[in-house]
């Protein structure tokens, strides 16, 4: 459907995403003013903005009368009133509280024109939520982006219970202008695709470590060099952050009940004594000088199975509750997580049958709720929808 393109837009906070995604908004030609609590960090802001312009036109990526265009483009403010008066489109990227989000959304809603469309970027929390807090939930959507949102590729656009198609239209045509993949997130689910599928996976890897069923390190070099994963989870946990990945963590659970019951024993001691990973320079690993080294020498001390198969498990829940489809949960965690191939097509390819039977080893082996089979996998297995060999899986 076509769709107007937003033209004038408001960032509410410039920090790690939001400074990003105003730089973003700017080279593609919008107008972005950024809001933010007080002047200096909004000067902070516009100064890495300004450093990060520079470095494309130094790389010869884009032509400095363009970089000084696009900084023309960015306004800055610490007045609600003064960013949203006359903006298609505001995209929301403060600190990840519900409290203060709602705050921000109900500012929004009073000082933007009706027409505008609210988009949060939040990682976990309810956009219906956020939605109440405006006269215009209709509009209210998410749009999350990776980080760095300037050079990942992956949007993940999120319908509230509210949010209208016109909306999520408005913004997967939006993701693609600025040369994005968006993918549609079609209910308000916790941990949309990318972040709900990590955490399965990170408590598959936690809970092994957890039971002494090998070490870290051995995970990690078995995902790494036999599975193909740019990362081991540990790392990866590691330089996501573990207080988010905690956090998330905690949010899945409450949202999932007891399949996804976090391995407390493992991360909350260091939860507890601040090491929160690379950003604090330690976590699991001692990041102080510089990235850890994976051994090669531990390559088979983990079945990477085990994580294809609770991420396989995951994603056939997404598809049933109807919050995605497969193409998009597969595109998601390869463009937002650089895994080597999609859950879905990676379960297709071994065989449906097989995921199923893994998860059913599993599930015997430790009663864990991690393991049950969704009832879509077990349902496509005895209709013999087993994958690719078959024609239909996941897939069709
Ligand atoms: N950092 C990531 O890797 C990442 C990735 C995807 C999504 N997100 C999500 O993006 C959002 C922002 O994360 P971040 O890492 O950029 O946080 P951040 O702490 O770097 O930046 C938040 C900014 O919001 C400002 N702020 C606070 N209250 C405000 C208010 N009332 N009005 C205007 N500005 C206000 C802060 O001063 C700060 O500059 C969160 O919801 C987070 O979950 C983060």
């Amino acid at each position: 459907m076509a769709t107007e393109k937003p033209k004038k837009a408001a960032v509410v906070g410039s920090g790690a995403m939001g400074h990003s995604i105003a730089e973003l908004l700017a080279m593609n030609g919008h107008e972005v003013t950024m809001i933010d609590i007080n002047d200096e960090l909004l000067q902070k802001a516009k100064e890495k903005i300004k450093w990060s312009l520079d470095k494309f036109v130094e790389k010869k990526r884009i032509r400095k009368e363009d970089a000084d265009a696009a900084m023309a483009r960015i306004h800055t403010t610490t007045s609600y009133q003064e960013a949203a008066k006359d903006i298609d489109l505001a995209i929301e990227a403060v600190p990840e509280n519900m409290d203060l989000k709602r705050k921000v959304f109900s500012a929004l809603d009073a000082a933007a024109p009706l027409q505008a469309i609210l988009a949060s970027n939040t990682s976990t929390l309810s956009i219906t939520e956020m939605g109440k807090a405006t006269k215009r939930p209709n509009k209210v959507a998410g749009m999350h982006f990776f980080n760095p949102p300037l050079m990942m590729q992956l949007v993940e656009v999120i319908k509230g219970e509210n949010t209208n198609q016109e909306t999520i239209n408005t913004l997967f045509e939006l993701s693609k202008k600025l040369g994005k993949t968006p993918i549609i997130v079609r209910k308000d689910v916790r941990g949309f695709i990318v972040n709900r599928i990590l955490g399965i996976v990170f408590n598959e890897a936690f809970w092994a470590f957890q039971r002494g069923e090998a070490a870290k390190e051995g995970i990690d070099s078995s995902v790494k060099y036999t599975g193909g994963f740019p990362m081991g989870w540990f790392e990866l946990a590691d330089f996501v952050g573990l207080d988010i990945a905690y956090e998330v963590g905690r949010i899945l659970y409450e949202a999932y009940g007891e399949r996804f019951k976090p391995c407390e024993e493992i991360i909350g001691p260091l939860i507890k004594e601040h090491k929160f990973g690379q950003k604090t320079g330690v976590g699991f690993y001692d990041w102080t000088k510089g990235r850890p080294r994976i051994p090669f020498n531990m390559l088979d001390e983990y079945d990477v199975e085990r994580s294809w198969a609770v991420a396989a498990n995951e994603a056939a829940w997404l598809i049933h509750d109807d919050a995605a489809n497969p193409e998009d949960i597969d595109a998601g965690m390869k463009l937002g997580t650089f895994w080597p191939s999609g859950p879905c097509e990676y379960a297709d390819r071994m065989g449906l049958d097989v995921v199923v039977n893994k998860l059913k080893e599993l599930y015997t082996k430790y009663s864990m709720e991690m393991y049950k089979p969704c009832p879509l996998l077990e349902e496509y297995v005895s209709k013999g929808f087993t994958g690719k060999k078959v024609g239909k899986g996941l897939y069709k």
